[in-house]
């Protein structure tokens, strides 16, 4: 991409969000307008135009008119949107034939009426999957038969009410365990490992158009690599049509390696599929989980030294930050003849759920826009790695 870019671009977006922040929802702006007359790039969708979507995911009020300042910031910044938990089983369908589809409905509309290409998650998880789905008579474990039944006819009452609507849906998410095994989810247990190539042929059928992925975490780690290799190479051999493999991206500040990124997105790429970044967010804040028991963190003696920044993000760590996301998207750029998507989990800081995972309450600054939605120096950072 041969954009130039500019330093002084950044006061010239924080007066434009702060202008369509007190608009209200205004007409969608040009990046011409927001340059306040030069043509360097000052939005992520600008700046990555040539090269992938880039994107956000988005919790309920943001499409439901809620936070009307992070909607404008989507619209401008943004042309990829995923839904952080509407469209999830748990949330869409707690019990057997009740639905919740107004947020989701919601979320669809947001994406067709800004044009922006509009991902399904997920379909098939072992997580917010209320029990209702795994349970039989009498208390007894739901039978393979039934299982299967009540996942087609979830994948044909979500995935079809929005066909042709939802450009791309995490059909199967997390199904592996990070030594690349099978995860031993009730998913596998109760139906067997055809889960996956069930769920795929059933989506398939409910919207025959739409993009199909294998979305998964830590699929940096060799073994798990390896492991979803596997997995999707045995679909595609199988004649089952997968058009993507999604790596989430929960990194750290320190891992993993922009080695260990490079060497999945080639792995997945030599498979013939879409490679995209599907949740993308850099963790500052230390990991309580490896010193403490989960059923602990909530105490005040075991959150202490665990929020560090409840006051503010010093400055040496805010340009670390930078410093991650701009080697990120360096690697990303350098790849973008194979990387189809790159997706953030979440606007700005205060919306990303590193707040409160894996420890509740904490200040997290994950994302590239702060807590007053304007952009972060790691903003500039990202907008530059796509000037080289
Ligand atoms: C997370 C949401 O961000 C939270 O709001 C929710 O409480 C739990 O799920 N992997 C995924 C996402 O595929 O769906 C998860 O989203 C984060 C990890």
């Amino acid at each position: 991409m041969n954009l130039l870019y500019k330093k002084s671009f950044l006061p010239a977006l924080a007066v434009a969000l702060l202008a369509a922040s007190c608009a209200g929802s205004g007409p969608e702006k040009t990046p011409e307008q927001n340059t306040a007359g030069n043509s360097q790039p000052t939005t992520l969708k600008e700046a990555f135009k040539d090269d992938f979507y880039i994107g956000a995911a988005l919790n309920a009020g943001q499409v439901m008119g809620r936070d009307e300042k992070a909607a404008e910031l989507v619209k401008e910044q943004f042309n990829t949107i995923s839904p952080e938990n509407v469209l999830k089983w748990g949330p869409i369908n707690p019990r057997p034939g009740v639905y919740n589809f107004e947020p989701a409905d919601a979320y669809v509309e947001f994406g067709e009426k800004n044009n922006m290409f509009t991902v399904g998650h997920t379909l098939v998880w072992h997580s917010q999957a209320p029990d209702w789905i795994f349970e039989g008579a009498n208390g007894q474990p739901a039978s393979r038969d039934t299982l299967l039944q009540r996942m087609e006819n979830h994948i044909k009452t979500i995935a079809g009410r929005y066909e042709g609507r939802i450009d791309g849906w995490d059909v199967v998410n997390e199904a592996l365990e990070d030594d690349g095994s099978m995860r031993k989810s009730k998913w596998l247990t109760l139906a067997g490992e055809d889960f996956i190539e069930k769920a795929f042929q059933y989506a398939r059928v409910a919207d025959p158009e739409a993009e199909l992925y294998y979305n998964d975490y830590s699929l940096w780690k060799p073994e798990k690599r390896d492991g979803a290799v596997r997995l999707v190479k045995g679909l595609l051999d199988k004649g089952i049509k997968v058009d993507g493999i999604g790596m989430q991206g929960h990194y750290g500040i320190d891992y993993p390696t922009i080695d260990q990124i490079e060497a999945s997105i080639e792995a997945f790429a030599a498979l013939g599929v879409k490679v995209m970044v599907t949740e993308l967010d850099i963790d500052l804040l230390p990991n309580p989980t490896g010193r403490q028991g989960a059923d602990i963190v909530h105490t005040v003696e075991a959150r202490e030294g665990f929020n560090p920044y409840a006051e503010g993000l010093p400055d040496s760590v805010q340009q670390k930050l930078s410093k991650r996301y701009a080697d990120i998207f360096a690697l990303f750029h350098k790849h973008r003849d194979k990387i189809s998507r790159v997706t953030f989990w979440g606007v700005a800081d205060h919306h990303s759920w590193l707040n409160n995972w894996p420890m509740p309450g904490r200040t997290s600054y994950p994302m590239v826009f702060d807590r007053n939605y304007q952009p972060k120096p790691a903003f500039e950072a990202i907008v530059e790695a796509a000037s080289k």
